[in-house]
């Protein structure tokens, strides 16, 4: 499948989605997000894909967020339109059975940031500043930053970023808990990938439960959370994998997980 604003590129089980408009520093136009949802539901589709690494082309953004310029014409009804659409990316990406890491190369601003949330891990490079500047524009955050930020680092943080609309670094990033490591600029690429290689060989469907029940369990109360982990730790005794990976251990061995 080909795409004019992103790059979709597997390596074995491990595929790289790169946001690929530099000279825009890589902003999300409507073109750009429909082109991220086709391209999501056609790696839904491969079965041997079992991890996804997000990350931007150049060195200097990730994402600086939804296109300022596109915006700039839209009307009270566009907008809502464009809000939608972004959203419907970043529940795409929330929705994939196997994880997302972000590879966080630059700037994650706006709906860059918002494209982060989504995704199960984050690693940055020291370069990378995230912040949600909407505040500045006169406008909010539209996919999904009102809500999913407040989820991953409190609403007191939440306020202060989306209110302030100031830059943070990778290291507060990283104390408040929006990223999992931290890493040079030129170790990235290398690092994200290495990550998603070894959760590619982990069981697939033990995988995308816990996905599924840690995602699902953050907007329901614990009594419900509980019930959802039942559910998903019954599913995972139906696989081929709970099998040999029970066998292996009382055998002493190695296992060999197929996905299956
Ligand atoms: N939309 C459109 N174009 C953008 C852009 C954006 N979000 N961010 C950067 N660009 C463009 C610039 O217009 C510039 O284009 P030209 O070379 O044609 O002039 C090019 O990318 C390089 O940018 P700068 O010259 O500004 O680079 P800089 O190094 O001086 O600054 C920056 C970098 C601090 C990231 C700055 O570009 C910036 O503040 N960008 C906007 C960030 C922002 O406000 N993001 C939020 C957007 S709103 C949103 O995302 C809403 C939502 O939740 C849905």
């Amino acid at each position: 499948m080909s795409y004019e604003n992103i790059r979709f590129e597997v390596e074995g089980a491990v595929a790289t989605l790169t946001f690929d408009r530099p000279k825009a520093l890589n902003a999300l136009n409507p073109d750009t997000l429909r082109e991220v949802l086709r391209c999501l539901r056609d790696a839904r589709r491969q079965s041997v894909l079992r991890a996804i690494v997000l990350t931007g082309a150049g060195d200097k953004a990730f994402v600086a967020g939804a296109d300022i310029a596109a915006m700039s014409t839209m009307s009270v009804l566009e907008a809502r339109e464009m809000a939608r659409l972004g959203q419907r990316v970043t529940t795409a990406i929330e929705d994939l059975p196997m994880p997302v890491i972000a590879a966080v190369n630059g700037f994650a601003l706006g709906g860059g940031l918002e494209m982060v949330m989504a995704c199960d891990l984050v690693i940055a490079s020291e370069r990378a500043r995230f912040g949600q500047p909407e505040i500045n524009l006169g406008i909010i955050p539209g996919f999904g930053g009102t809500q999913r930020l407040a989820r991953r680092v409190g609403a007191p943080r939440a306020r202060e970023m989306i209110y302030g609309g100031e830059m943070i670094d990778a290291e507060t990033a990283y104390r408040w808990g929006l990223v999992n490591r931290v890493v040079k600029p030129g170790d990235l690429l290398g690092e994200a990938r290495r990550l998603a290689a070894t959760l590619a060989a982990k069981p697939a469907v033990a995988l995308a439960q816990a996905k599924h029940a840690i995602q699902r369990g953050l907007d329901v109360d614990l009594e419900n959370g509980l019930r959802l982990e039942a559910e998903a730790f019954a599913v995972t005794f139906s696989t081929d994998d709970r099998r040999e990976g029970m066998e292996a251990f009382l055998g002493k061995r190695p296992a060999r997980f197929t996905g299956r």
